[in-house]
């Protein structure tokens, strides 16, 4: 949710911090704030709004201390505001911390009941109150860390720094990501790895309940928390891959759109092999075993990643035959599904691999004794970790906070499973094509995308058509439907347009009201000759209530949708099983112009954060 970040070594602190904290501001950017230990006097700047702004206030202070802490916020307890920013502090002690403490309001009352001072509405300042108390009861620091943690409820990671740079940073990971960096100079512990900088070579994640100290001369101290001793870990050497930057884009997202016919086939190009003079679909062994003895799959996901998995569920059934559910993970979690170790396989998407509840319903799972795996897009990981097989995305970082092409890479994944599964004559049958020639037909879908990328105009039109409407209506049935809630999803998201995705069929059970003169409905077609019939009708349906009908469909059934449409996209041909891979694209364009147009801040849409690690 936040995005953290210290430093302890012999260079100055400070610059690390505001470029981690630039890397890291997609976490979150209500606000944002460091503290750099210097000898004498520890220094806190803190400002309300993106990094940009605390670089700026920053640039009148010359700081050279060589320990320091940072913080990006997404608020949870507290409106953004300076007070409320991250360092808090309490005595010679600074805080920096992401996740919630549950337990905060108990805490508060019992310290302020002693005679504690808060300055801030943040459950943060609990912590370090309470380091600070143990500390004036003769408990030395980083002891007096350890000897609070008891006390704290919740998922959490924080990062304590002392005003006396003699004394060790420490870093505290119960349940929120956190990774170590080293480097020639010194010691990072950030949130990600995004924040660290080039010159970081070897990386660490932390495990939870791990407490880390690490001193300015680049020694660092692991202390396991549930062992309570030292844990022995190995420094991995840091991978480039995926070097950061918008480049000549305007906007990560932009960039993130148009990376996505080459990141598909480099996915494809992994998973889509010729053995045996044959195309076959192939995973790892793990994964591979988990899906192939799985008599039922259940699937979990928020937002975005619920929206592939609907199509995941789709594709699945209808190929291989076998049953699958779906669930947004914060109801799973809490409904309490039946789950069958014998039968089930659970299966999480999640381009984060942190969203909390996504988590919450994996551990479910786990405990009940039914296989997990995970289809995720940050390699290392919570779900990474902690399922017993992965599927990596393979999507490359992703800095908008709206999710684009790890959509695509999930549901071209989930799209896969299903053809790993499906039995050659059931293919046959359902889609009167070889194994053969369906998979020959997937590797050529990154040239379809590539020409879907080049409608831009078509779209930039149909996005300056939205810039004074209050609600987009998306419709469309199969595999269009999860699409017209993800589109829907993402106008919603980063436009700020009221939007809903329908399915075809549910139009005349409620929707149509809301269908009145100018208000546009956006209509998706698969080239599938059931559907596109029952389509036209729902589309003609709006058209007589006054519909700004706009439709997104295969080229193939273009004189079908075309003329009655008030605007249209032909999208290239291809089988009905890969339309919402290549409409995927259009759809976040219209999102992405129709956001610019109205000038906001695509990449950081207000309330939202890449990565959800709160309930
Ligand atoms: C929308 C979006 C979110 C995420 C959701 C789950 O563009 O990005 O709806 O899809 O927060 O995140 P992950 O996939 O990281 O679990």
């Amino acid at each position: 949710m936040c995005g953290i970040i210290g430093y302890a070594g012999s260079s100055p602190a400070l610059p690390y911090l505001l470029k981690g904290l630039e890397q890291l501001e997609y976490r979150g950017y209500d606000s944002a704030g460091i503290a750099v230990m210097e000898k004498g006097e520890p220094r806190v700047v803190k400002s309300v709004g993106s990094t940009a702004r605390l670089r700026e206030k920053v640039s009148g202070h010359s700081l050279s201390g060589g320990l320091g802490i940072g913080h990006t916020r997404w608020a949870t307890h507290g409106v953004p505001s300076e007070a409320n920013a991250h360092p808090q502090s309490s005595g010679p002690l600074y805080i920096v911390h992401n996740g919630i403490i549950e337990n905060e309001r108990i805490l508060r009352s019992e310290l302020e009941a002693g005679g504690e001072v808060f300055l801030s509405e943040t459950d943060t300042e609990t912590i370090v109150h309470l380091v600070n108390r143990a500390m004036r009861q003769g408990i030395a620091f980083p002891e007096a860390v350890r000897s609070i943690l008891p006390l704290l409820e919740g998922s959490y990671s924080f990062l304590m720094a002392h005003a006396d740079p003699s004394e060790p940073l420490v870093a505290v990971h119960r349940g929120a990501p956190l990774l170590l960096g080293t480097c020639s100079h010194g010691v990072f512990v950030a949130s990600d790895m995004t924040a660290f900088p080039g010159d970081v070579h070897s990386t660490l994640p932390l495990e939870v309940d791990d407490m880390v100290m690490i001193r300015s001369d680049g020694r660092f101290e692991i202390l396991s928390l549930t062992q309570g001793k030292e844990r022995v870990a190995t420094l991995v050497s840091r991978s480039h891959h995926g070097v950061h930057g918008k480049g000549e884009y305007p906007h990560y997202m932009f960039k993130e759109i148009c990376e996505q016919p080459e990141m598909l086939d480099r996915l494809l190009a992994k998973r889509i092999r010729r053995e045996d003079g044959r195309l076959s679909v192939r995973f790892s062994s793990e994964a591979e075993r988990a899906l192939s003895s799985a008599r039922r799959i259940r699937i979990v996901g928020c937002g975005t990643s619920f929206h592939a998995g609907i199509l995941g569920k789709y594709r699945i059934e209808a190929l291989s035959g076998v049953p699958v559910e779906v669930d947004v993970a914060s109801e799973f979690r809490y409904r309490e599904p039946i789950l069958d170790p014998d039968a089930d396989l659970l299966v999480v998407l999640t381009q984060s691999g942190e969203t909390a509840d996504t988590l919450a319903a994996l551990r479910m799972a786990r405990e009940a004794g039914v296989p997990t795996l995970a289809l995720v897009n940050v390699e290392g990981s919570t779900a990474d970790r902690e399922a017993d097989a992965t599927i990596l995305l393979e999507a490359g970082p992703e800095f908008g906070v709206a999710a684009t092409k790890t959509f695509l890479s999930q549901i071209a994944l989930l799209t896969l499973v299903a053809l790993f599964l499906a039995p050659d004559d059931r293919l046959r049958e359902k889609e009167g094509r070889s194994r053969e020639e369906i998979l020959s037909d997937f590797l050529k879908l990154p040239m379809l995308l590539d020409k879907t990328l080049s409608l831009s105009t078509g779209v930039t039109a149909i996005a300056r058509s939205f810039i004074e409407v209050s609600t987009v209506l998306f419709m469309g049935r199969g595999g269009d439907f999860p699409l017209a809630l993800e589109g829907a999803l993402k106008l919603k998201e980063i436009s700020y347009i009221h939007a809903e995705g329908y399915a075809g069929g549910e139009l005349k059970h409620g929707p149509l009201a809301l269908v009145e003169k100018g208000v546009p409905v956006v209509s998706l077609l698969s080239p599938d000759e059931r559907l596109v019939p029952k389509m036209v009708s729902n589309m003609k349906e709006t058209l007589s209530r006054g519909a700004f009908l706009v439709s997104i469909g295969s080229e193939r059934f273009q004189e079908e949708f075309s003329p009655v449409s008030s605007m249209s996209l032909s999208l290239p041909d291809c089988l009905p099983m890969f339309f919402p891979l290549v409409s995927a694209v259009p759809l976040q364009l219209l999102a992405y112009h129709t956001a610019c147009f109205k000038g906001f801040d695509v990449d950081r849409p207000r309330n939202l954060a890449k990565s959800v690690t709160v309930e």
